[in-house]
């Protein structure tokens, strides 16, 4: 499809016109196989718990309104009392924060506004002794503008960093070629004095670098090794997919297929190898990266052991999988059917040795709750439990994102002033302003997809700003703080948070939940089902996404013995019979035997 304006009106009002999702001890003794697997030497990573620290909104430490390294060393012991064995922070260098730390000028200090580099020293060492883990985020794919060898590029006497970006002559006074950009209409961005036009696949400030210029690898190896050496545990690679650029750059045949070509670059397989050989000095330190433009089993190549590349994989398509194909600012209503197949094609992924990693929100997406639960407040607290059940279960590494632990929702935001986003500033310029969309329809769109939504505040406790901080935070805190926050989780034995911390014990507890065969044996659209065995255990993981009670039928022959956790404290299950009645948004994970077993 071309982008042109019809069509886009159309596809943008059309998601408007779809209806909105429904709303708005045993312990396993474990076959020889997965006990190798479970082998403490063998990838840590695949039974750790993860949990994602968005510095900026988790917890502010001085008062400046921007959450800080102090903030979260502070927060360690609740993060441990959560049960998570490992944090990523996203970006935490030096940065104009166009892009919020996503466009980095200096790799090797620690952003001003986030502490000191003994802070992150201090955060290291605090981890160590709770034996916690940190993963940091590398941004390899582009620089910010403001980064000393984009400057050094842009210098007329200083010609050997030119080549560390992608400049290119206009064709006949325009672009070099129709390449869109993720943030803005297009990928080029002209420079007055040089008289070319660097590439920028995200915003105008987060030039692409040149990764065919050793130089510039070189750079980035050592820039990463300096991390390590501190005592880092994880690297999280950015947008590693769009790091190798193809050969003399060729207009698009369809520009809206531009993260599938954008992704499909070269030497992409080859650079991956290198950062391997030369960066992952130790076998303990785990490499995840995020997969952009592949989809299902074309994902297995990056995560195959045999070819030395990446750990683990960050398939974003369990994310995307209800946005129109290169409009991820658009939102259609979700429905269960697309998120299996969404999940169904992460399994493919892995392929026989591979990992990846299970996400149900992240800085970049709607919150969980608001994206595929009920947020209303009748049912949010219920269908945060389902979601969690879900994540907890997959095999796949979990990664919860700062706030999803208590069940936090989407800001209700109404109108364009109040986001920071700026590719979103962007898109509102390209499309709203210039009479492309009409602005309640953007709007829609935004309040419902949005990444502010996940980036406000963290919300600590009721007292004003929610804890975050004792100034004025740098974006607003959503206004249910007040019943929705850690405090509250903490005193409430039935929080969202006290479910989590049962189902991080399940996991432990019970391998096949981690490394089991997965087995989706759902059988409508409302009730998610499927089956984790390994050897004789079976468990049923069972799922109603909706505000109605649902039948649901177990497999044949089989009667449940046991229920490991549910998320209604009320419902008593009918051990005897073969057909459960699940209350709305109904979890629960319960192990299943044969009829005929006593
Ligand atoms: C993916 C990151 O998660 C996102 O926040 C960022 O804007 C882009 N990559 C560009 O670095
Ligand atoms: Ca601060």
């Amino acid at each position: 499809m071309k982008i042109n304006k019809l069509n886009f009106l159309a596809l943008a009002s059309a998601c408007l016109l779809w209806h909105p999702p429904v709303l708005a001890s045993h312990q396993d003794t474990q076959p020889s196989a997965i006990k190798q697997m479970m082998h403490p030497n063998r990838s840590w990573w695949k039974s750790a718990v993860f949990y994602q620290v968005y510095l900026r909104s988790f917890k502010d430490s001085n008062g400046d309104g921007i959450g800080d390294i102090n903030g979260l060393i502070s927060k360690l012991d609740y993060l441990q009392q959560l049960g998570v064995n490992a944090i990523w922070i996203n970006p935490h260098y030096e940065s104009p924060n166009k892009d919020n730390g996503y466009d980095i000028s200096d790799y090797r200090k620690v952003l001003k506004e986030f502490g000191t580099m003994a802070d992150f020293d201090r955060l290291i060492a605090e981890m160590k002794r709770r034996q916690m883990r940190l993963m940091i985020d590398i941004v390899a794919n582009h620089t910010s503008d403001q980064h000393h060898w984009f400057k050094s590029s842009q210098s007329q006497g200083n010609v050997q960093y030119r080549d560390f970006y992608i400049w290119r002559d206009g064709r006949s006074d325009q672009k070099p070629n129709n390449y869109p950009s993720f943030f803005s209409e297009t990928a080029w961005e002209y420079h007055p004095v040089i008289k070319k036009h660097y590439l920028h696949y995200y915003l105008k400030e987060q030039p692409d670098l040149n990764w065919d210029n050793p130089a510039v690898r070189q750079g980035v190896y050592q820039d990463i090794l300096f991390w390590l050496n501190k005592g880092v545990s994880g690297l999280r690679f950015d947008s590693i997919t769009t790091i190798s650029k193809k050969p003399g750059l060729p207009s698009l045949a369809d520009p809206s297929k531009f993260e599938e070509e954008y992704a499909k670059g070269p030497k992409l397989h080859d650079y991956i190898q290198e950062l391997h050989h030369r960066v992952y000095i130790r076998d303990d330190i785990v490499s995840f990266g995020e997969i952009v433009g592949y989809k299902g089993d074309e994902i297995a190549n990056f995560i195959d052991p045999k070819r030395h590349e990446l750990d683990v994989a960050i398939d974003t398509n369990l994310m995307f999988f209800d946005r129109p194909a290169g409009y991820q600012w658009l939102i259609k209503p979700f429905r269960l059917s697309d998120y299996r197949h969404a999940i169904e094609l992460s399994n493919r992924a892995r392929g026989q040795h591979g990992w990846t990693t299970f996400f149900i929100a992240n800085h970049d997406n709607p919150r969980a709750v608001s994206h595929y639960g009920d947020a209303s407040p009748r049912f949010r607290v219920a269908s945060a439990k389902a979601l969690a059940t879900i994540q907890m279960t997959q095999p796949a590494t979990p990664m919860i994102y700062q706030g999803d632990e208590i069940g936090m929702t989407n800001y209700p935001f109404q109108s364009i002033h109040e986001f920071q986003d700026q590719a979103l500033i962007n898109r509102w310029d390209n499309y709203v302003r210039s009479g492309k969309m009409a602005p309640n329809v953007f709007l829609y769109h935004a309040q419902r997809v949005n990444r502010d939504n996940s980036r406000t505040p963290m919300q600590w406790d009721h007292s004003p700003s929610a804890g975050f901080t004792t100034g004025v935070p740098w974006l607003t805190v959503n206004p249910n703080y007040r019943w929705v926050n850690a405090d509250q989780a903490i005193h409430d034995p039935q929080s969202t948070y006290h479910y989590y911390q049962k189902l991080i014990v399940l996991r432990q507890q019970y391998p096949t939940l981690i490394f089991g065969r997965y087995r989706d044996i759902t059988t409508d659209d409302h009730v998610f089902a499927y089956l984790r065995e390994s050897g004789a255990h079976q468990y049923l993981v069972v799922t109603n996404f909706s505000r109605q009670a649902q039948r649901f039928h177990l497999p044949a022959g089989k009667k449940i013995s046991q229920i490991l956790i549910a998320n209604n404290r009320a419902f008593q299950l009918p051990f005897a019979h073969h057909t459960l009645v699940l209350p709305a948004w109904h979890a629960g994970i319960y192990r299943l035997q044969s009829q005929a077993n006593p």
